[in-house]
C-alpha cells in the first residue's frame, strides 16, 4: 500500500485527511514542518500534503529544503483560498499541485489516486531498467562481469542491425552462443539459423557447400542442390571458423559479399543473397591478413563491426556464476550429484588460467560431477592443474607474509614445476627435461634433491 505523509498543524485537518484516505494508502501525520522532515527520513513516502501556514517552519521552507534532496516524492499544498499566491509560489519550489481549503473530498481523493498511480509508473520504470542493467544473460550466454555486460548490451544493439558481425574471441568463450543470440533477437528470428564450419568442410567442397550446385555439375553431383548461402534466405548465415577458409574460397565469399547474389556451381543463373551474415574466429585475423593469408578485401567486408568475447581468466567474477550454472544443470541431468561448491574448490577455480576459458570450466565441472559422491564439490574432486595453481599462490602468500624465505619458496615452486612437467610427460624423464630446456642429467639431480618419484 502506498504511503502518505501528511503536514498540518490541524488536529482536525489531519484526521479528517487520514478518514478520506485510509482506504486508498497508509497516513502518516505530522504536525509540523520539522516533524515531517524527520518522517521523511525514517520512512520512504510516496506523496505528500503540506499546509503552508504553520507556526514554525513554513510549508514553504518545508519545500525549500525538500528541493536540496533526490528522490523526493510529490507534495501537494493545501491552501486556504485567500493565499493563491503563496501556492504559486510553492509549484516555482517543486510542488506537484494545490488543492484550496475547503477542499472538495472527490477532487482531492482523485488527484491523490492519480498521483500515486503515476509515482508507481515511475517507480516501475526505474525497476525494468536496474533489472536490464542488473541482467546475467542474454539467449544462453550468461556472465556478470562488466566485460560480459558490455558484450550483452553490444548483442542487444547489433541484433537490431543488418551489419555483418564478426565474432572475435579465443577458443571456448562462447562465440556460437553469441551469433544464437544475435540471430534469436534480431527481426529474422523466425527464420533459419545456418551454421557453417569452415573448418570442416574440405576445400574442395566448400564452394558448393556455401552456393549449392546444379545437377552434373560436377561427377558427384547427381542432383541439385540448395547451399547453406540460399539455406538460409530469410534469416542468418553463420560462417564459423571463418580464419580457416581456403583462398579459392575466400574469393568466392568476398564476390557474394560484395555483389549481394550468388550462382550455384555449375549454373548460371543469379541468386539474390537475403541472409544476415555473422562471421566467427578464434584467430587474430589482421595478422593472418599481414601475414597473406587471409584477404584483406574480405577482412573488411566482414569485420564491419566487430564482437570480442573476453577470456575467461579477465572476468574471473563470471566464473562462479557459470560453475553453478553447470553444476546445476548436470545435476538436473542426472538427478545426482553435488549441489554446492566447497570454499576452496570455488578458489581454485577462480585462481585457474582457463586457457580452454568457458568450455574448458564446463568440462572440469562435469568430470567433477562425476567423481563426487558427496552433497558438496570439494578441491579433490577438481583436476591436479586447478590444485596445483593454489599451491603456488600458497606459497606465494606465505612468502608474502614472511613465513617461507625466498630460497624455500624458490625451491617449492621448483619442484612444482618438475613435478607438473614429468607428470605430463608420463614420468619419461628425457621429455621432461626437454620441455623444461634442461640436460636429463640435471632433470635427474634436481628430482633427487627434491625427492621426486612417481
Ligand atoms: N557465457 C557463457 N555462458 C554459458 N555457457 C557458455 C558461455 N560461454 C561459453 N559457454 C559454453 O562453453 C562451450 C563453448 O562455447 P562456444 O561453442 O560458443 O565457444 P566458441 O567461442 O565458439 O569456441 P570455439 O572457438 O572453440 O569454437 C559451450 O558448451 C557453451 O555452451
Ligand atoms: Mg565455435
Amino acid at each position: 500500500m502506498p504511503r502518505v505523509l501528511v503536514v498540518d498543524d490541524e488536529t482536525g485537518v489531519r484526521e479528517s485527511l487520514r478518514m478520506l484516505l485510509k482506504d486508498e494508502c497508509e497516513v502518516v501525520t505530522a504536525d509540523s514542518a520539522d516533524a515531517g522532515l524527520r518522517a521523511m527520513a525514517e520512512l520512504p513516502m510516496d506523496l505528500v500534503l503540506l499546509d503552508l501556514v504553520m507556526p514554525g517552519k513554513s510549508g514553504l521552507t518545508f519545500l525549500e529544503e525538500l528541493s536540496e534532496q533526490a528522490g523526493t516524492p510529490p507534495v501537494v499544498v493545501l491552501t486556504a483560498t485567500k493565499t493563491v499566491t503563496a501556492a504559486v509560489a510553492a509549484m516555482k519550489l517543486g510542488a506537484a499541485d494545490y488543492v484550496t481549503k475547503p477542499y472538495e473530498i472527490d477532487a482531492l481523493r482523485i488527484k491523490v489516486r492519480q498521483l500515486l498511480q503515476h509515482r508507481a509508473l515511475e517507480r516501475e520504470v526505474v525497476r525494468l531498467t536496474d533489472e536490464l542493467d542488473q541482467r546475467t544473460r542474454i539467449g544462453d550466454l550468461i556472465g556478470r562481469s562488466e566485460a560480459m555486460r558490455d558484450v550483452f548490451r553490444s548483442i542487444e544493439r547489433l541484433a537490431r542491425s543488418p551489419a555483418t558481425v564478426l565474432i572475435q574471441g579465443e577458443s571456448g568463450t562462447g562465440k556460437e552462443l553469441a551469433a544464437r543470440a544475435l540471430h534469436d533477437l534480431s527481426p529474422r528470428a523466425s527464420g533459419p539459423f545456418v551454421p557453417v564450419n569452415c573448418a570442416a568442410i574440405p576445400d574442395t567442397l566448400m564452394e558448393s557447400e556455401l552456393f549449392g550446385h546444379e545437377r552434373g555439375a560436377f561427377t558427384d553431383a547427381r542432383d541439385r542442390r540448395i547451399g547453406k548461402f540460399e539455406a538460409a534466405a530469410g534469416g542468418t548465415l553463420f560462417l564459423d571458423e571463418i580464419g580457416e577458409l581456403a583462398p579459392g574460397p575466400q574469393a568466392k565469399l568476398l564476390r557474394a559479399l560484395q555483389e549481394r547474389v550468388i550462382e550455384r556451381v555449375g549454373g548460371s543463373q543469379t541468386i539474390e543473397v537475403d541472409a544476415r551474415i555473422l562471421a566467427a574466429t578464434n584467430r587474430d585475423l589482421e595478422r593472418e591478413v599481414q601475414q597473406g593469408r587471409f584477404r584483406e578485401d574480405l577482412y573488411y567486408r566482414i569485420h564491419v563491426v566487430p564482437l570480442l568475447l573476453p577470456p575467461l581468466r579477465e572476468r574471473r567474477e563470471d566464473v562462479k556464476l557459470l560453475a553453478e550454472r553447470f553444476l546445476k544443470k548436470a545435476h538436473e541431468r542426472d538427478g545426482r550429484g553435488p549441489a554446492r561448491i566447497s570454499r576452496d574448490a570455488q578458489l581454485a577455480l577462480e585462481r585457474h588460467h582457463w586457457p580452454g576459458n568457458v568450455r574448458e570450466l564446463e568440462n572440469v565441472i562435469e568430470r567433477a560431477v562425476t567423481l563426487c559422491d558427496s552433497e558438496v564439490l570439494q578441491q579433490e574432486d577438481l583436476p591436479e592443474a586447478l590444485a596445483r595453481g593454489v599451491r603456488t599462490e600458497a606459497l606465494r602468500e606465505n612468502l608474502q607474509s614472511g613465513q617461507l624465505s625466498l630460497e624455500n619458496t624458490v625451491a617449492s615452486f621448483e619442484q612444482e614445476l618438475l613435478r607438473e612437467a614429468l607428470e605430463r610427460h608420463n614420468w619419461n624423464q628425457t621429455r621432461a627435461a626437454d620441455a623444461l630446456g634442461i640436460t636429463r642429467r640435471l632433470l635427474k639431480i634436481k628430482m633427487d634433491k627434491h625427492s621426486l618419484t612417481k
